[in-house]
């Protein structure tokens, strides 16, 4: 078998495994459930496996839907003990059970992909029929619930919401969230070394807005308007932005078109919020801080996903590409999730430096978008160099490219399915 060949039974090898019927793990042990993000990667991958497997993986997730059109970042399809909180920490009453929050909606973007490149037809059709109602609920739940005074950019109330959950970007902000007194066990340090893993402070943290969330009766109005933990996310909100714009595109394709009217004006009202988060001097956008109501000044990777999202304009994304490029000298094993500059950077550190394929990934395709082949480019061959020396792991170390957090990783497995093989 070619070095090649291998790779690719490697990454295959490892949804099969992570596989627990039609839903994929992210890995096993450290997280055994289903999670938002990460089964949009993972369908992403099925494509090259089994094509009709890639549609059951939204179709599993979309069994957590809630009422309001909500997705959960986790849908408990079993009972585990590995992780914590759990649902008897969420108390989010439902079959199957999940958390309280949401995350990066990049599931209709996925949805067009696989569409898109699909072989099966008849089927693709139906499926992006019968997922289109779901997925235009989640988006106007998005518009409606998390932006109720029509701003143009979503809040997020939760570090976790991001996807990033330990960026230095929150740090601030989470030190206005009181540490949770009771008692609770930590599950993760079973699994992964604690210094590529979150602080114990943090998490104190993270259990308070759980606990914050269902004491408010997950009411929509008051967590808006009395959330310790209120940001607007470049990157969530940028993932949103290309995620509606996928979807207005995929009405035109579905049998039955649906008034997007109302998901058109969001998408209008976010392209001109978007310039207000600019960073002129670091070359990149910001997230908001909501209580301070200004500009979080921390250069993390979400910064330049506006890029992915068209939001960016031509000079912007110049200017964005020679930053990237700046930081793959510092950083050249993918590009770090926060700037090797910043004095919180920590190579190994979950989302504090360490680089992650998936994000590569939206970047390098938004680089492309604005005629960036170039630094596109080298984003893949720097994620490419990455899987062939330490293979399939969670993140890794941008600096020396050494595999860090869980091992046998889905999504990296996917995206390099996807991008890289
Ligand atoms: C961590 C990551 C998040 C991911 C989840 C499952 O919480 O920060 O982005 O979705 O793990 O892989």
């Amino acid at each position: 078998m070619s070095k090649l060949e291998n790779l690719v039974a490697q990454a295959k090898g490892i949804l099969r495994t992570n596989d627990l019927g039609g839903y994929t793990v992210p890995t096993k042990g450290l997280y055994p459930f289903q999670w938002n993000w990460d089964a949009g990667v993972t369908a992403l991958g099925w494509l090259y496996v089994d094509e009709a497997r890639a549609w059951t993986e939204f179709d599993k997730l979309f069994e957590g839907q809630w009422d309001n059109g909500m997705v959960p970042h986790i849908v408990f399809h079993q009972e585990s003990d590995d992780y914590f909180p759990g649902p008897d920490q969420w108390k989010v009453e439902g079959n199957p059970p999940t958390t309280s929050i949401s995350q990066p909606p990049l599931l209709a973007t996925m949805v067009r992909i696989i569409y898109e490149q699909s072989k099966d037809k008849d089927l693709a059709q139906a499926k992006l029929d019968a997922l289109m109602p779901k997925l235009i609920r989640y988006h106007e739940w998005w518009y409606r619930e998390r932006d109720p005074e029509t701003t143009g950019l979503v809040s997020s109330y939760h570090p976790w919401e991001s996807g990033m959950d330990n960026s230095p970007a929150w740090d601030d902000v989470l030190q206005r969230v009181p540490q949770v007194t009771r008692p609770y066990q930590r599950r993760d340090l079973n699994h992964v070394d604690s210094k590529q893993r979150p602080l114990k402070e943090q998490y104190d943290r993270y259990i308070y807005l759980v606990d914050f969330f269902r004491e408010n009766d997950f009411d929509y109005q008051k967590i808006y308007q009395n959330c310790p933990f209120h940001t607007q996310d470049i990157s969530l909100n940028a993932v949103l932005q290309r995620g509606t714009i996928d979807l207005i595109h995929l009405n035109t394709l579905a049998s039955v078109a649906a008034d997007m009217t109302s998901l058109e004006a969001s998408v209008a009202k976010a392209e001109e919020v978007f310039p207000s988060l600019w960073d002129a001097e670091r070359h990149l956008f910001l997230n908001r801080d909501q209580a301070l109501e200004k500009a979080i000044p921390v250069s993390t990777s979400g910064g330049f996903m506006p890029l992915y999202s068209y939001s960016a304009t031509p000079e912007q994304a110049a200017l964005m590409a020679a930053e990237i490029k700046e930081w793959l000298v510092l950083g050249p094993s993918g590009l770090a999730s926060t700037s090797p500059l910043e004095s919180t950077f920590d190579a190994k550190r979950y989302w504090r430096g360490p680089s992650w394929l998936h994000i590569n990934w939206m970047i390098a395709d938004g680089l492309k978008h604005y005629g960036h082949d170039d630094v596109a480019e080298q984003l893949r061959q720097a994620s490419r160099a990455i899987i062939e020396q330490s293979g399939y792991f969670e993140y890794f170390d941008p600096i020396t490219g050494e595999g860090c957090g869980g091992k046998d990783f889905s999504w990296t497995a996917a995206i390099a399915l996807h991008w890289l093989l």
